[in-house]
């Protein structure tokens, strides 16, 4: 495996880092004061190629590699989690699923204006009675002449309350379980797409767009059906092999973020007539959170140049990698961002220091697009493979 970065995904990393550090950072802490999420980031990250990623340049992409992708979102999760969680909803699970699965006809529709930020889109597979079993939803899909009708629920949809574009999963026979699962591409402006925001005031991630969705009777022509009548449920999941890697390379950011705040704190900060960071306890803290830092790059790198091998047809499916990047990158970071506001003692206990946010944010990224426990099934199933099939 290559350990380095190539010239563009350098210059990839420099540009996503200068973005991110002067104009995503700067908002970060209104942003989350005030719960209003910095819409005009998504006009300048459009502008700057982000949007448009690994989608190829026919349909408006940039045609990037995952690795350069993966190394945008390191960049502005170290800045905010809520505009990196932009990204991970209406890039990787909105626009490089319809760049899997949509017909030629779909692609050219959406893509090249997903791809600006003149659209924005969404992701609604989670209902109030299907989070982590996902294949147990409960909105439904009837076949009525040439329209599907939809009815149901749709809970913490990210950038829900904002967007015009929304993938919906619905089932057409709940008896069938997860193969009766379909995606629809349902523009928002569709009577019956109802939307609000969702209730209460969330841990982290405060500036994000959070919105519970109600499919009223809602119709949509068959030709909005993305892959094939069954297929919502791999659709679903494949979509999620995108996203995981987008929140995994976002927790490698928060942590990134967390040593990097801690660093300069505990060689700026002074007590007993020393630098804190010349005590020996401090300074294992700083070399444990760095080692584990490291090694979860290689898990997001190594998951990443997977995917890039796959979309070249030169491997297998990345599934596996991409959960073992996410658990461990977000398990790390949990941890870089409670031990960096320990370190910062009162200071980070207060929205004066940035650590505070991310130590309330991280806690999303353990949780969202599969908690840490779905990840270890989604690894160990890998591992021990369906029986009969063992060692395949
Ligand atoms: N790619 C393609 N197909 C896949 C797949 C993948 N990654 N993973 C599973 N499948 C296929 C399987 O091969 C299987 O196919 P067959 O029927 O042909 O055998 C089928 O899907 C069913 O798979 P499982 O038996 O493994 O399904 P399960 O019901 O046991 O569920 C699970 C597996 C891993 C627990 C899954 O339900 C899961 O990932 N749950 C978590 C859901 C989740 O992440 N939700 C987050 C929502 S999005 C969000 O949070 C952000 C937001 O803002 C919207």
């Amino acid at each position: 495996m290559r350990l380095s970065l190539i010239p563009s995904q350098l210059s990839l990393q420099t540009l996503a880092r200068t973005f991110s550090r002067d104009e995503v950072a700067p908002l970060a802490r209104e942003a989350d004061e005030t719960g209003i999420f910095p819409l005009h980031l998504v006009k300048r990250m459009g502008e700057l190629g982000f949007l448009a990623g690994t989608i190829a340049p026919e349909y408006g992409g940039a045609g990037m590699d995952y690795l350069s992708y993966t190394l945008i979102s390191e960049e502005l999760g170290w800045a905010d989690s809520s505009v990196r969680g932009f990204l991970a909803v209406h890039g990787s699970l909105v626009s490089l699923c319809i760049n899997d699965w949509g017909t030629e006809a779909q692609k050219q529709r959406y893509l090249p204006r997903l791809a600006t930020g003149e659209i924005i889109g969404c992701y609604c597979l989670t209902e109030p009675n299907a989070g982590s079993d996902a294949g147990n939803l409960e909105t439904t899909a009837t076949l009525d002449g040439d329209e599907y009708i939809l009815n149901g629920e749709k809970i913490w949809i990210t950038n829900g309350g904002i967007a015009d574009l929304a993938i919906v999963f619905a089932t057409t026979d709940r008896a069938k379980k997860h193969k009766g699962i379909c995606a629809f591409l349902v523009e928002t402006n569709t009577p019956g797409f109802v939307r609000e925001k969702m209730p209460g005031k969330e841990l982290g991630h405060r500036a994000s767009d959070h919105a519970h969705i109600s499919l009223q009777s809602l119709r949509v022509p068959k030709s909005s059906l993305l892959g094939q009548e069954g297929d919502g449920f791999k659709i679903a999941m494949s979509a999620l092999d995108h996203g995981r890697l987008g929140v995994a390379a976002g927790a490698l950011g928060i942590a990134q973020a967390c040593l990097d705040a801690s660093v300069d704190f505990v060689r700026k900060r002074r007590a007993f007539g020393q630098r804190i960071g010349d005590f020996q306890m401090i300074q294992a803290t700083i070399a444990d959170m760095a080692t584990e830092i490291e090694a979860a790059r290689l898990l997001v790198y190594k998951a990443a140049t997977m995917k890039d091998a796959l979309s070249a047809g030169k491997a297998l499916p990345t599934t596996r990698e991409t959960s073992m990047a996410k658990l461990y990158a977000t398990e790390i970071a949990v941890k870089a961002a409670s031990n960096a506001v320990l370190l910062h003692g009162g200071r980070g206990y207060s929205n004066e220091y940035p650590v505070e946010r991310h130590y309330r944010d991280i806690k999303g990224l353990q949780i969202y697009e599969g908690t840490s426990h779905i990840q270890r099934i989604v690894i160990a199933r890998d591992i021990i493979g369906k029986e009969g099939k063992e060692g395949i």
